[in-house]
């Protein structure tokens, strides 16, 4: 199967089809992406909550991305591969985020990379990146790793001043030379205003119908997780395609109730019987 490449992804803009974005974080959730025929695979930070159980992004490190990015390759041949840039691994400096996103792409097996923010400092990292050769994607309005200035994983751009600041900065990296800019939690009217602001193609999450495209948490796509009491849900804006930790939880529990009544394993699941011949011996 032939890679989607930044060219599939321009050509699917300019004629004004929706573009497709599923995060997976593993070999099997990304040979299920690859077969579903969703266009963008990204290896995203949303890991350390999602697989790693952690409250926020914070704790995710270049290494862990690597891990991650390196198995998602191994398993995805056809769609388009973006890894997230960690938190503390591009702010310090341009050159910092060279060498993180050059990372991504040497051993990670990467396509390209996506970084948070629109600030003067995040632009310039994005042009950095972007000058080296590396394609980046722009993501403004909650851009989870800002949650301690931000104060909450909230939506953003609900003010004038607010919504203003959130097209500002998706032009100012499409000017630093993003492919694409993620826009995570904004209002519709905030969205429309972006997509024809700029002339790259934006992908949202919680961000409503007027993108370029739409991506999801694929854990909370496919209704993975049954969260314990103690963790936030799966957020308001992701619509559950399926009840997959269900079918693992009732799994599991079958399993269980088999082995204590002796029922697993019966003949089928018994293959490794004694040749004929041999069978006195253990008589
Ligand atoms: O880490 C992630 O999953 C993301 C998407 C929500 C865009 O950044
Ligand atoms: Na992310």
């Amino acid at each position: 199967p032939k890679r989607v490449t930044l060219r599939h992804l321009g050509a699917k803009y300019k004629r004004k089809e929706p573009i497709s974005m599923v995060t997976a974080y593993d070999y099997p959730s990304a040979v299920h992406v690859d077969l579903s025929g969703v266009d963008i695979l990204l290896v995203g930070d949303s890991v350390g909550m999602v697989v790693h159980g952690h409250e926020t992004t914070l704790p995710v490190t270049l290494d862990d991305m690597l891990l991650h990015c390196r198995s998602v390759a191994r398993g995805a041949q056809r769609p388009f591969l973006i890894g997230d840039l960690p938190f503390g691994s591009y702010e310090r400096s341009p050159q910092q985020a060279i060498e993180s996103a050059t990372r991504l792409l040497k051993e990670g097996g990467m396509d390209a990379v996506k970084l948070e923010g629109g600030g003067p400092a995040r632009v310039a990292a994005a042009k950095a990146v972007t000058e080296a050769g590396i394609a980046v994607m722009g993501h403004v309005g909650l851009t989870p790793q800002a949650i301690s200035s931000l104060g909450g994983f909230r939506p953003q751009g609900r003010t004038a001043a607010e919504a203003i600041k959130v097209v500002q900065s998706a032009r100012a990296l499409e000017d630093a030379g993003c492919f694409a800019i993620v826009l995570e939690c904004v209002p519709p009217a905030v969205s429309a205003a972006v997509t024809s602001a700029v002339s790259v193609p934006t992908i949202g999450i919680g961000a409503g119908p007027h993108c370029s495209g739409q991506v999801l948490v694929y854990h909370d796509l496919v209704g993975m997780m049954q969260h314990p009491h103690w963790v936030q849900v799966t957020p308001k804006f992701c619509k559950k395609y399926a009840a997959v930790g269900t079918v693992i939880s009732q799994a599991l529990v079958d399993f269980r109730e088999e082995v204590a009544n002796g029922e697993f394993p019966g003949p089928d699941h018994t293959p490794y019987t004694l040749p004929e011949d041999d069978k006195g011996e253990f008589a």
